[in-house]
C-alpha cells in the first residue's frame, strides 16, 4: 500500500515509519512526506532517503486552501493512505470525511484521556502512574477516532514532561509501524474489501 505521511516538525516518527518500511515483507511503502512547512527537518530526512517530498507554508492561507494542496499532492503521489505523524493542522471535516478510514494519527497519550496539547505535563500534574502513546483513526472529533493499538508508559518519581515524551517517543516508533502495516494488510485481505464494497453501496 502506498501512504503520504503528514508532518510539521522533527519528523522522527517518520523515519521509524520509513525505516520500518524498508524491512523485508514490509506491506507499505512511503510514497509521500508532506509538509506545512518547508523547514521541517523531516523534509530534509526524506530528501537525503529518495523519498519525494512536498511542502507548502500555511501562512496567510485558508485553511480549505491548504488542505486541498496537501490533499493533491497525496492524490498524486498516488496514496492510498494518509498518516500524520506530528502534523499540527487540524484538517477540514471534508478532507477527513473524504480519507475516513483511510487516515491515521499519533497522539502521545492514552487516548480517549488527553487529547489536544500539553499531554504529558497534564498526566503528570494530575498524578497518573501511566503515560502512554495511541495510534487512532481520524474522525472530525479531535483524537477521538478508532484506537487502533497504544502502549502505555509508566510515569516515574520527579518525571519531567520533557523525560516522559522522550520515553513516549521511544515507544511510538515501535508502535505506529507495527500498527500501520497490520492496518494496511487488513485493508488488503478479502474480507475486509467485501466490507469496504459493501459500505460503498450502501
Ligand atoms: C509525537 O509525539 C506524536 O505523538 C505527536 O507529535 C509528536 C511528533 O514527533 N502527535 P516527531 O516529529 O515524529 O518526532
Amino acid at each position: 500500500a502506498k501512504v503520504a505521511v503528514f508532518v510539521s516538525g522533527t519528523g522522527t516518527n517518520m523515519a521509524a515509519l520509513l525505516y520500518a518500511s524498508r524491512l523485508p515483507g514490509s506491506p507499505y511503502e512511503i510514497a509521500l512526506v508532506a509538509a506545512n512547512d518547508p523547514a521541517a527537518p523531516a523534509l530534509a530526512l526524506a530528501r537525503a532517503e529518495g523519498v519525494p517530498t512536498f511542502a507548502l507554508a500555511h501562512a496567510g492561507m485558508a485553511r480549505e486552501d491548504h488542505d486541498a494542496a496537501m490533499e493533491r499532492a497525496a492524490r498524486d503521489a498516488g496514496a492510498q493512505y494518509i498518516v500524520l505523524a506530528g502534523y499540527m493542522r487540524i484538517l477540514t471535516p471534508g478532507f477527513v470525511g473524504r480519507w475516513e478510514g483511510r487516515m491515521l494519527n499519533i497522539h502521545p497519550s492514552l487516548l480517549p484521556a488527553y487529547p489536544g496539547l500539553d499531554t504529558h505535563a497534564r498526566a503528570i500534574a494530575a498524578g497518573d502512574s501511566y503515560g502512554g502513546t495511541s495510534v487512532h483513526l481520524v474522525t472530525e472529533e479531535l483524537d477521538a477516532g478508532e484506537i487502533l493499538g497504544q502502549i502505555a508508559i509508566a510515569i516515574q518519581p520527579g518525571d519531567t514532561p520533557a523525560a516522559l515524551a522522550a520515553r513516549v517517543r521511544l515507544a511510538e516508533h515501535q508502535l505506529y509501524p507495527r500498527v500501520l502495516a497490520d492496518y494496511v494488510s487488513r485493508w488488503n485481505d478479502p474480507q475486509h474489501l467485501l466490507a469496504r464494497v459493501r459500505t460503498l453501496a450502501l
